[in-house]
């Protein structure tokens, strides 16, 4: 019989799956503010790397890159400036304390605007919100890093969403992977729908209506690779 893992890698279609109901152990704190679905980088660990490759993670949060990578007998690094438990390395992902074209894979889940509150540390580029063009050219700093370290034609799995705040809509996404499109060269986008919608209630229902505006059910995973 087929299992629930197999049938992701077959699918076209990402589950984002909650954290807790993949794997018999924990992978990150589903208690972290944005906390990744496992799923989502068992998924790409499971296509892009193999046993021992070195992945990164330069945004790593509650740690679930580190976690599934090491059930999965791959090297990890996870780096955050906010760092919640020891395997973290505090580092600012702009500059990634790495040789270049040293890395198999890179994960990356990173604040797509201002609307989640992660730290205080000045440098969570999460303080800023995507309505300013400074929100980019810092993601972009990120990009540049990691394509540095990244070994050639290796690839970077890449997951944002868009914002629609106060009657004004803000394609993150797109606009990120303009930038994106500068360095890698795209293998594949995925939109992983979120099982767990806080917006899937009535009121939300009601509101999308009254305010003309769709509930965003999903985000991107831009799957790009080394130019
Ligand atoms: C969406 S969360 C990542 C969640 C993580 N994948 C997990 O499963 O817990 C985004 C992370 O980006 C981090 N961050 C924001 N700006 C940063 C920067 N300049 N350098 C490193 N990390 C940063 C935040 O501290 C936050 O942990």
């Amino acid at each position: 019989m087929v299992n629930k893992k197999e049938l992701a890698l077959e699918s076209t279609t990402l589950w984002d799956f909650p954290t807790q109901n993949y794997g018999d152990t924990p992978h990150g704190n589903n208690k972290y503010n944005g906390v990744t679905s496992a799923f989502v980088i068992w998924n790409l660990l499971k296509r892009y790397t193999k046993d021992n490759d070195l992945v990164v993670d330069p945004m790593c949060g509650s740690g679930t890159t580190i976690d599934v990578a090491k059930e999965l007998k791959r090297r990890v690094i996870g780096y955050d400036i906010n760092v919640v438990r020891p395997d973290v390395i505090k580092n600012d992902a702009r500059r990634i304390p790495l040789n270049n074209d040293s890395v198999d894979f890179v994960f990356i889940d990173s604040p797509y605007s201002d609307n989640i509150s992660y730290s205080n540390d000045i440098r969570c580029i999460g303080k800023i919100s995507c309505e300013k063009q400074e929100f980019f050219d810092e993601l972009e700093k990120v990009a540049k890093e990691i394509h540095r370290i990244l070994k050639p034609n290796k690839a970077v799995g890449w997951l944002i969403g868009d914002q629609w705040k106060k009657k004004k809509f803000i394609p993150t996404g797109f606009l990120l992977y303009q930038r994106l499109e500068k360095y890698f060269e795209t293998i594949d986008t995925i939109c992983v729908t979120r099982r767990n919608q806080t917006s899937n209630t009535d009121i939300w229902h009601n509101r999308a209506i009254q305010f003309n505006f769709y509930l965003r059910g999903f985000k991107y995973l831009f799957i790009m690779s080394k130019k």
